[in-house]
């Protein structure tokens, strides 16, 4: 293809050899623009297209968009739009590198009660807070699988801010996973509510419980990681293209580790490649207060920060 016929290609209907009905297939899995194809890998387009289709079309978004190689200056500007929201507490934040970041993937993971719904509420209210008081001015997409989403208590956290709590409800887009499959389908669903609902932030509470109830022999194992792999390198690129937060929380007692593969380990055919994944383990301390720790991360520095659960939400403890 010459370099002239290239630049024509504006959107999905300028594809190479594709139809209606694939552009139909791929609106529907929520390959709805250049960039969601250029950043799919093969394996997952090829379910819905067919692999000869999924590797043409892929090559050719990429190379519509200009996207491939890129010089470390590109990946520079690309890190200058990351955002950072506030997760309430100073010192949570700091541990974090000034709060959640977007174009990144946050797991929270630790026992029952250690506060990791609590924290999602919380991000669910800051989002929507301008940039200087820690927000992004954005909306909230929660996808609820353990139906622990109490919009009451939202309504305190709103208040406690200073936000119209009526408001704060309404830019909370709620959905509820019934199983994993549902779970990934709303995730691959999302991009187009993304965009129509200017949504800042993307909730996953819990990411694996669906997964752990429904794959339990040993011979799953395998396809439950192979799944859950697919499902974050998803999350990972809406993180990505739409410049968003990312919070997923994990329940697990012991041994937090072996539950995920290696989310950074290349996945076939990505190209954005970043994946930043930092895995925050929070455990309980005396009262309403919890320590949480950076366990995993490509770039934070390891250590511990305490946090409060308060009538008023996620706060600093106080001296
Ligand atoms: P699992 O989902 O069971 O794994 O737990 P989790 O980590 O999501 O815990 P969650 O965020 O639900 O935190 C529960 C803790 O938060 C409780 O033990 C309470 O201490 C606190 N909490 C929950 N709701 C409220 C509330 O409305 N007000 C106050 N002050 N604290 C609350
Ligand atoms: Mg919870």
């Amino acid at each position: 293809m010459t370099k002239r016929e290239e630049k024509k290609i504006m959107s999905l209907q300028d594809l190479p050899g594709v139809g209606e009905k694939t552009i139909e297939k791929l609106r529907s899995a929520g390959y709805i623009d250049l960039m969601s194809v250029a950043t799919a890998s093969v394996k997952e387009l090829a379910e819905i297209v067919g692999e000869q289709t999924a590797f043409r079309i892929i090559e050719a978004a990429r190379n519509a968009l200009d996207i491939g190689f890129e010089t470390a200056a590109d990946v520079y500007e690309r890190r200058k739009n990351v955002s950072r929201l506030t997760t309430g507490s100073k010192a949570l934040d700091n541990l974090l590198g000034g709060g959640i970041e977007t174009q990144a993937v946050t797991e929270f993971h630790g026992g029952f009660g250690c506060g990791k719904t609590q924290v999602g509420f919380q991000l669910a209210v800051n989002v929507q807070l301008p940039p200087e008081q820690g927000g992004l001015e954005g909306a909230c997409l929660f996808i609820d699988t353990e139906s622990t989403f109490r919009p009451e208590r939202i309504k305190e956290l709103a208040e406690a801010v200073g936000l119209d709590p009526r408001k704060a409800l309404e830019n909370i887009i709620y959905a509820r996973a019934y199983n994993s499959d549902h779970q990934m389908l709303l995730v691959e669903k999302a991009a187009e509510i993304i965009k129509e609902k200017n949504i800042k932030l993307l909730i996953i509470d819990s990411v694996t419980s669906h997964f752990r109830a429904e794959y339990t022999g040993r011979g799953e194992l395998a396809e439950r990681q192979q799944k859950l792999n697919r499902h974050l390198h998803a999350l990972q690129r809406l993180a990505d293209v739409f410049n968003l937060a990312v919070y997923i929380t994990n329940q697990v007692m012991a041994r937090p580790d072996v539950l995920f593969g290696d989310p950074t380990a290349p996945v076939g055919g990505h190209v954005l490649g970043h994946f930043s994944t930092h895995r925050v383990y929070v455990r309980k301390a005396k009262g309403n207060t919890r320590i949480a720790r950076v366990i995993d991360s490509p770039y934070l520095p390891e250590g511990e920060a305490i946090f409060a659960i308060t009538p008023q939400g996620i706060r600093d403890v106080e001296e």
